[in-house]
């Protein structure tokens, strides 16, 4: 039986609930590849794909991600927007910060944003991540398509990760897990609302607000090249971070690279 009861999710979603359509699965290969194949078959913007487990779960940068049923609430959902890829630039940013505002609705004390998308939990001088996000694009001539897969922990995992990791528990959160899809999905609506009517920019100072490292220093790990030094200057209007270096104000575009503190 799934942990997650789709009827049960559409009263907490209220209003909202006409805008989503959840699918709850036991398991799954990576709810972003179902849901990617559903939207290859006509999936409406709005379907979510949330499983208990997933074989292939896939994170960022080609690693694995790892979940675990009761300590997990992994989920993917499908958006849809006019215009071209340009036109999405900062995404990953928003939807960061839609989990970040929904955390904090539902109680969570201390969390942050790392750039591109990963949502942190602070506590002291110490980070610890408490979420990762996937966001897959394609177009065509109508638009384009988003896959936003989100891998929140609940509990903080057992696993022996490459990164600190915590739960949404040791942010004080106690609602159940219905109670914080629902909270995530409306924050995400509103987000990528307004993200698809204005795009990153109106956005820009909230997101700021929580980054973890604005205004301290950083270095920049991209594949293969040199590490990037430089103060962390934070974001610019489509979404790319700001670092000034010893050769001036670098501008940093790609979300593949690493951003660890100095
Ligand atoms: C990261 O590397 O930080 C991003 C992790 C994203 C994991 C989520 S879990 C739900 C969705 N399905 C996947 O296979 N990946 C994403």
């Amino acid at each position: 039986m799934a942990l997650i009861d789709p009827i049960l999710l559409k009263t907490r979603l209220g209003a909202l609930a006409g805008r989503f359509d959840v699918d709850a699965l036991d398991e799954c290969d990576s709810t972003s590849s179902e849901l990617m194949r559903r939207a290859d078959h006509g999936a409406p913007a709005g379907t979510v794909i949330v499983a208990d487990r997933q074989h292939a779960g896939r994170g960022r940068r080609g690693r694995s991600w790892l979940s675990s049923p009761e300590a997990s609430l992994t989920f993917s959902l499908l958006w849809r927007f006019p215009g071209k890829a340009a036109a999405l630039s900062g995404l990953s940013l928003a939807v960061g910060l839609g989990l970040a505002k929904a955390l904090e609705k539902l109680g969570a004390v201390g969390v942050r944003l790392k750039w591109p998308n990963d949502v942190l939990l602070q506590s002291g001088h110490d980070f610890a991540k408490l979420a990762g996000i996937l966001i897959e694009l394609s177009g065509d001539r109508r638009g384009m398509q988003a896959i936003i897969g989100v891998g929140l922990n609940l509990a903080a995992p057992e696993a022996d990760l490459p990164q600190p990791a915590a739960g949404l528990k040791q942010a004080g959160v106690l609602a159940d897990r219905h109670e914080v899809l629902a909270v995530i999905l409306g924050s995400l609506a509103r987000v990528l609302d307004a993200f698809g009517a204005e795009g990153f920019v109106g956005l820009k100072s909230e997101w700021q607000g929580y980054h973890a490292w604005q205004d301290q220093s950083v270095q920049v790990l991209g594949d293969g090249a040199e590490p990037l030094l430089g103060n962390c200057l934070g974001v610019d209007d489509d979404g790319s971070l700001l670092l000034a270096t010893a050769r001036g104000v670098e501008r940093i575009f790609s979300g593949d690279v690493s951003l660890r503190r100095a």
